[in-house]
């Protein structure tokens, strides 16, 4: 098993339309779990740092909702444009993005 520093997930879900919960995945998470992936790989950082899908995180009013491990940092309206600095600040550099962060978790 590869040893990995920082591992992000972001829900992907995705529920029927019209569903009163919404979804990450109307929210444009697969595109942001892919701007995660190309960002890490395109840093040559695939070895020590990871983005995967996750299904519902159970915060579907914040989506596009992400988590990161091991701090267990919750980050909510996560946009494609917000990955670079999330990538940066917090996987790289161990800062959080405040302005992001869910702050009742
Ligand atoms: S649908 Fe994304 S947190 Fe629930």
């Amino acid at each position: 098993m590869p040893h990995l520093d920082r591992h992000i997930f972001v829900c992907t879900n995705q529920r029927p339309p019209g569903h009163p919960k919404g979804c990450c995945a109307d929210k444009g998470s697969v595109a942001v779990r892919e701007a995660f992936k190309r960002e890490l790989y395109e840093r040559g950082l695939k070895g020590t740092l990871r983005a995967n899908s996750a299904g519902c995180l159970d915060q579907c009013a914040y989506g596009v909702t992400c988590v990161v491990y091991p701090e267990q940092v919750w980050y909510g309206g996560v946009t494609v444009n917000d990955v670079p600095e999330i990538v940066e600040s917090h996987l790289i550099g161990g800062k959080p993005v405040d302005r992001l962060l869910i702050k009742d978790k």
